[in-house]
């Protein structure tokens, strides 16, 4: 294979984790990666220049502009390695010519385990267990949890990873309820499908697994939160846009709700996947909402398993090799 006819890929947002599990890749199929450390917007889009595809994660902006750019710069193709697309103007990308792929599916389990690990730490506090312990103090105030079994979860979003984390929520004995425009067939005996309503009102623990879309921006508002039950827990494991921010804080401070868990954040875009310790952080939302003693907040890890990176390496570059062999007609095309 000629260095002329391989597919050169502007590979944004760029991690030593992705050069390693990318790295597999440079000897079998016909593409040169090169690795760019800076997000992909409209400061940094020059740097797709010369490439025939650009390739971003969650938190590139590719918006009308960007994309218009991209155009001009001669990009033929926006290859997403994660499964939402929300930060990408994909009308605008047809319009000039520009296909999409994404990947639809990769280990599902990841994220669904994530938000499991996310209930069970803030209920029996073991973060905090743990510190305690460390330091000899043995105190059990201030750690009582409480009895999954029998709880009721409400799950939002019944696709591959709502299906994964009801799997899961089944062996602890839960009862399920589940709100999603198109149930899914596989998981309709496990679960009792509500509306969106009745969900809010009867659940102990909701957890969010749909994706973020113009009509679901701030699903989880004011209004929903004054129908949830007292003491309620919010998982968010999917995109920060689905919950306002500024009324999950009120809800945390007039106690209505009782824990909140969350891998992703609404301004997530100026904070995740850099080191930021030695910085003044600037966002006094994030910063009010991580004051919280029952709010635990990480940093869209959900995904990061190996085998799941190893799948969305898989699956990116099989899109980009699509894209030259002309293979663009199947689900992983947007
Ligand atoms: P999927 O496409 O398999 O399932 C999404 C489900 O949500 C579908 O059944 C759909 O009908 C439903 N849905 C759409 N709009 C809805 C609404 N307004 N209310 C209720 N349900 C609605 O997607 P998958 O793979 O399960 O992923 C879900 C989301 O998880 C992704 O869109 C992404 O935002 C997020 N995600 C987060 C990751 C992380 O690392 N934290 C990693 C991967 C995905």
């Amino acid at each position: 294979m000629t260095q002329s006819s391989s597919n050169k890929v502007a590979f944004f947002s760029s991690k030593s984790f992705d050069k390693q599990v990318f790295a597999q890749f440079e000897q079998t199929k016909p593409v040169i990666v090169s690795h760019i450390e800076s997000r992909l917007e409209q400061t940094t889009v020059a740097l797709a220049a010369g490439f025939d595809t650009v390739c971003v994660f969650v938190n590139d902006d590719v918006n009308t502009q960007v994309v218009e750019q991209l155009a001009e710069l001669g990009v033929k193709h926006v290859a997403l390695r994660c499964a939402g697309y929300n930060n990408v103007d994909i009308t605008t990308c047809h319009k000039l010519g520009i296909s999409v792929s994404h990947v639809p599916v990769y280990s599902p389990y990841s994220v669904a385990e994530h938000a499991l690990s996310l209930i069970l730490t803030l209920n029996r506090r073991t973060h905090k267990a743990y510190n305690r312990v460390k330091e000899g103090n043995f105190e059990l105030q201030g750690l009582l949890g409480f009895t999954l079994h029998n709880k009721t979860i409400g799950v939002i979003g019944t696709g591959h990873i709502g299906s994964a984390f009801i799997n899961i929520v089944e062996g602890f004995g839960c009862k399920i309820l589940a709100y999603d425009p198109t149930p899914n067939p596989l998981i309709k005996s496990k679960v009792e499908y509500v509306d969106l309503q009745y969900l809010l009102t009867h659940s102990d623990i909701i957890s969010l697994h749909c994706p973020l879309t113009q009509d679901n921006s701030h699903m989880i508002n004011v209004n929903a939160i004054q129908q949830m039950k007292d003491g309620v827990m919010i998982i968010n494991t999917s995109r920060g846009g689905l919950i306002d921010t500024s009324a999950l804080i009120k809800g945390l401070k007039t106690q209505k709700i009782g824990y909140v868990g969350l891998d992703v954040y609404e301004m997530e875009s100026e904070l995740f996947f850099r080191d930021r310790s030695y910085e003044v952080i600037q966002d006094d939302l994030f910063q009010r909402l991580s004051t919280f003693h029952n709010v635990l907040i990480t940093g869209h890890q959900g995904f990061f398993t190996q085998e799941a990176l190893n799948e969305i390496a898989t699956t990116t570059i099989n899109n980009i090799c699509g894209v030259t062999e002309g293979q663009t007609n199947h689900d992983n095309f947007l």
